[in-house]
């Protein structure tokens, strides 16, 4: 196979902080204000500029495998269908019929020829047309034009469909994702099987978020799953915009100085973790297996729900492919549920009691501090919509 120079100076840098127990680092450590985690004006104001008006991954292509599939489904109060056309187009729509707004469809996944409303029957296309009317002669006047489905900002980039959650704002994918879209594009997410998604419950969305953001802790808390596989406190760090790559090196990095340069397979040697913000990590952590996590804000401050979707390279046939995969989707479940999670509602207890009046974010955790002065960009006051101040 080969070698892309890329993977190749990823695996040098990682191993030249092996030898020397080093890591990526910030130029100083970070005082994080609680009231940035607490302050539930703050709060609101987050939610609604940074994950109702910016582009959010809601879904994978591959979850619209082919024209007319689609996906319904609520993301942080917002009742929404994605559908792809029978042009092979991915466009979202509110899933609120425009007569009385009754919800076009249940929860779930499938496909659809056009939607029908089970309350009086409207119907409309899979492009958002109402294309009939039950009574139609008894009703009065609407139309097309102006009792079609409220439509979305939606692109498809890079494996994942993209939309603006707020109905009559655009945006252009390529300026919001810039560079990161190549590094997205490696992952070739259109290609792989998804196995399972499932919905986790979890603390504040920074609390919960930060811990996508360092392996600083996969040593302590980890230590029976993911921490298993990486070294702990051993991070590289770039950064696209609001986006970043962090790459983790596991373990088998430590034979490699007695190994020969040229027999060196360097991905089988670190994890990379691609990092949309505000929401959005795609990690591998074994071999055939990625792991994509969106963290939406819960109803409350505290509150959270994490979608994981578990990915195989391939739909697992053999009983070892069934069991390797079935290995990872249960050692990630863990790691967050069992793991992550436990220890931030631990976090979270503790975050008004007065113990901290700041967090103190450290250089070896340059991806922390660099999602939360992006979060303090975009609410800047001139901040926003698309960029941070
Ligand atoms: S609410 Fe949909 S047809 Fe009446
Ligand atoms: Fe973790």
């Amino acid at each position: 196979m080969a070698v892309d120079s890329e993977s190749m100076a990823l695996v040098k840098r990682a191993l030249n902080h092996l030898k020397r127990k080093g890591t990526d680092q910030a130029a100083d450590t970070l005082s994080q204000p609680l009231a940035s985690y607490i302050d539930p004006a703050q709060y609101k104001k987050e939610v609604d500029r940074l994950f109702k008006h910016l582009p959010l991954a809601l879904a994978l292509s591959l979850e619209l495998p082919e024209p007319k599939s689609y996906r319904a489904m609520t993301v942080m109060e917002v009742p929404l269908i994605l559908v792809r056309g029978a042009d092979g187009v991915a466009r979202a729509f509110l899933n609120a019929c425009r007569h009385r707004g009754a919800q076009l469809c249940q929860h779930g996944t499938g496909t659809a020829e056009r939607f029908v409303c089970p309350y009086h029957a409207w119907q409309y296309d899979i492009q958002g047309k109402l294309t009939g009317l039950y009574g139609a002669s008894t009703f009065g006047e609407v139309s097309a034009e102006t009792h079609s489905l409220t439509e979305l900002a939606c692109a498809e980039r890079s494996g994942l469909i993209w939309v603006k959650l707020t109905p009559g704002e655009s945006f252009q994918i390529d300026d919001w994702l810039g560079d990161f879209s190549t590094q997205l594009d490696t992952l070739n997410l259109e290609r792989w099987y998804l196995y399972d998604q499932r919905d986790i419950p979890g603390p504040s969305w920074k609390v919960a978020w930060e811990g996508y953001l360092e392996s600083y802790h996969h040593n302590t808390v980890h230590v029976n799953t993911v921490g298993k596989f990486t070294i702990g406190n051993l991070t590289l760090h770039d950064t696209y915009g609001p986006h970043q790559r962090i790459v983790f090196g596991r373990r088998s990095l430590a034979d490699l100085p007695s190994t020969p340069e040229a027999q060196w397979e360097p991905e089988t040697h670190i994890r990379r973790i691609h990092l949309g913000f505000p929401n959005l990590a795609i990690s591998g952590v074994l071999g055939d297996h990625c792991l994509v996590s969106q963290v939406f804000p819960g109803p409350t401050p505290d509150t959270t729900v994490t979608r994981q979707s578990v990915l195989a390279a391939k739909r697992p046939v053999t009983e070892q492919e069934k069991q390797a995969t079935e290995a990872f989707s249960q050692i990630v479940l863990q790691a967050v549920r069992d793991e992550d999670y436990v220890i931030g509602a631990g976090v979270q207890a503790g975050l008004k009691s007065g113990a901290n009046t700041a967090f103190t974010i450290g250089r070896n955790e340059p991806a922390v501090q660099h999602f939360h002065k992006t979060v303090a960009g975009f609410m800047a006051p001139s901040g926003g919509p698309d960029h941070p101040a």
